[in-house]
């Protein structure tokens, strides 16, 4: 949610930790600050809102500062202001903390600290920590900061400056991500390794309960125990581009454009047309184990659980395999049914989304067979999980999920293609589903050369401050998802349902200024669709239809029609969503609202 980045070099700090910040921002960004060792003291500056605001305030003579710390936030405790904002220091100034995560016991360890003569500054849980470091300092850093933390119930990722301690960074993990990374006579961390990849591609990620002390020259690792730790360095192989949006006014539209490309890298090399099969060696489980497979459970949020909901269709109909999806953020806590062939599926972008991770915890302790659908390579989800496949759609920085989304649903496709063939799935079935998941980047193609009418019709519709997204079968969770980035980006209530559902309720709501988007592509139920698009038509609901091709079936209902390339019913979500997102994307342009950085949210949600 929040973000953390640090330097100790030779360089000057302020200018690499403004760059990353600005990297981060995607993740937080209601208010900023850094901290710079400055001879024998420790320099704070903070500002609210963006990080230009803070590149503003650049102090004077920071070129002479080489080592500090950075953070950009997205509120939890205490509203966004600069006095809320980190770093955070003890009354003195001579420790500054940044912080990402939640401290639980913050009001007692508050208390407490407040009775033995603390003096607080901010409204936040994060301030304690210089606070326990002050405490327990005794000539070394690392050992005060490790004490501080071992009294700390919640989670954290963490970096510490101080002025006693020149050149030198402490930082520390559990249950909120630190990566660190290994340059040329300097050392950085992160909470993301967005903020680093244009530094270096060489990086040690920090499990749970484990430390490092950064200097210049040297990188040591250690459990908060006091244990040494050996790791050797990953690669990072992600392209930041070093010109960000490149020709397109907003991350989230680059990245609507950018999926016939991450859905081809998503295919790439998984399958395999002699066999009539996918190839997922991350998955790791042989023919044998597949087979024994009884259950599928997938457990994920947001934009991911949407991409859940249609596996669970693929699984079922492709796979014959019964399978059900869960907000990940209630699966620990309703006792699920989790037996040894229980295949648990988290699917997470980020693979740090706190609800998830917590999830693949309780299915890794129940014993379930546990694979992950990731994004970002070497987060936490994709390592706890032990096995997995990456989505390998580059890195997405949009707050509001469109490559993520489609590349999880193909390969979700691929993995019901492969657990088909290993049961009920014969050579043609598999053959025909091959060449369709093959086919899905031009079809991706065809529905971006519509985007010029999509465009024509989210800006006639653009007054609305209701809607409602209507679907069936494997078009129910695409009504879902398009209802989701609607609001998301644009701020106007849109909600998804199923279409046989409206009559149930929802559709008290309709009058002539509630629009119905209704995805009435060709697919099974299609018939049954027609229908309730003339119950919403009957309550004089304005009708926005997607169908399939030149389909002539909803002419009659409306003009706004957004034609998205004939496929199969397994393919439909895949092309109808990016058409939604399509319409999202200029709804929201349309209302003049911020596309990236939608108020309130953050691109990776760490807090359960
Ligand atoms: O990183 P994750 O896929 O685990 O994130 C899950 C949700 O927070 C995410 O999909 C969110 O709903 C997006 N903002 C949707 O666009």
């Amino acid at each position: 949610m929040c973000g953390i980045v640090g330097y100790t070099g030779p360089k000057p700090a302020f200018a690499f930790l403004i760059d990353g910040l600005k990297r981060l921002e995607y993740r937080g960004y209601d208010s900023a600050g850094i901290s710079l060792l400055n001879g024998d003291s420790v320099l704070t500056v903070k500002s609210i809102g963006k990080v230009v605001n803070l590149e503003a305030k650049r102090p004077t003579g920071e070129r002479k500062m080489h080592t500090g710390i950075a953070h950009t936030r997205w509120a939890t405790h205490g509203i966004p202001s600069e006095r809320n904002a980190h770093p955070h220091t003890d009354e003195k100034g001579q420790f500054a903390v940044v912080h990402n995560g939640i401290i639980e016991n913050h009001a007692d360890l508050r208390k407490r600290l407040e009775a033995a003569g603390h003096k607080f500054a901010s409204d936040t849980d994060s301030e304690v920590i210089p606070h326990l470091i002050e405490e327990f300092y005794n000539g070394d850093l690392a050992e005060a900061v490790a004490a501080a933390l071992r009294q700390i119930s919640g989670t954290y990722g963490i970096a510490v400056i101080s002025s006693k301690d020149p050149d030198t960074i402490i930082t520390a993990r559990l249950g909120s991500p630190i990566v660190i990374g290994l340059g040329k006579d300097a050392n950085m961390v992160a909470s993301d390794v967005t903020a680093l990849v244009t530094y270096t591609r060489d990086v040690i990620y920090l499990n749970d309960g484990e430390m490092a002390i950064l200097t210049p020259s040297k990188v040591e690792l250690r459990t908060l125990a006091n244990v040494p730790v050996q790791r050797q360095a990953s690669q990072v192989s992600w392209e930041i581009s070093a010109d960000g949006k490149g020709a397109y006014d907003h991350y989230m539209l680059k990245e609507i454009y950018e999926q016939p490309e991450s859905v081809e890298n998503s295919i790439r090399g998984r399958l395999n047309f002699k066999a009539a099969n996918a190839v997922l060696s991350g998955l790791n489980l042989t023919p044998r184990e597949m087979a024994q497979i009884n259950r599928i459970v997938v457990a994920a949020c947001g934009s991911s659980f949407h991409a859940g909901l249609v596996g669970s269709y693929y699984f079922e109909d492709i796979s014959g395999i019964p399978a059900s999806v869960e907000q990940a953020a209630e699966f620990r806590y309703r006792n699920p049914i989790i037996e040894p062939n229980t295949l648990v599926l988290p699917i997470s972008q980020s693979g740090e989304t706190a609800d998830t991770l917590a999830a693949v915890r309780e299915a890794v302790n129940k014993g379930a067979i546990v694979a992950s659908l990731c994004n970002v390579v070497g987060s936490t989800i994709a390592r706890e999980s032990g096995r997995g496949i990456y989505l390998h759609a580059g890195p997405e920085i949009s707050v509001a999920s469109t490559k993520a989304f489609t590349c999880q649903v193909t390969v979700l496709l691929m993995l019901a293609l492969l657990l088909g063939r290993n049961r009920r799935l014969n050579h043609e079935w598999g053959e025909n589903l091959v060449r369709e998941i093959e086919a899905i980047p031009d079809l991706l193609r065809e529905v971006l050369k519509q985007a010029p009418r999509i465009e024509q019709i989210a800006k006639a519709t653009a007054h609305a401050n209701d809607l409602f997204y209507i679907g069936r079968g494997c078009l129910y969770p695409a009504a879902l998802e398009g209802a989701l980035k609607l609001k998301e980006i644009s701020y106007v209530h849109a909600e998804g349902y199923h279409a046989a559902e409206l009559k149930h309720g929802p559709i008290a709501l309709l009058e002539p200024s509630v629009p119905v988007v209704a995805l009435c592509n060709n697919i099974p139920g299609k018939d049954k669709m027609l229908g309730n698009i003339q119950e919403c038509c009957a309550r004089k609901a304005p009708i926005i239809a997607v169908v399939s091709g030149d389909d002539d079936c909803c002419d009659k209902f409306t003009d706004s029609i957004i034609r998205v390339p004939e496929s199969s019913r397994f393919v439909a979500p895949i092309t109808t969503v990016v058409a939604l997102q399509i319409f999202a994307y200029y709804f929201a342009r349309e209302r003049g609202c911020e596309i990236d950085q939608p108020r309130n949210l953050a691109k990776s949600v760490t807090v359960e």
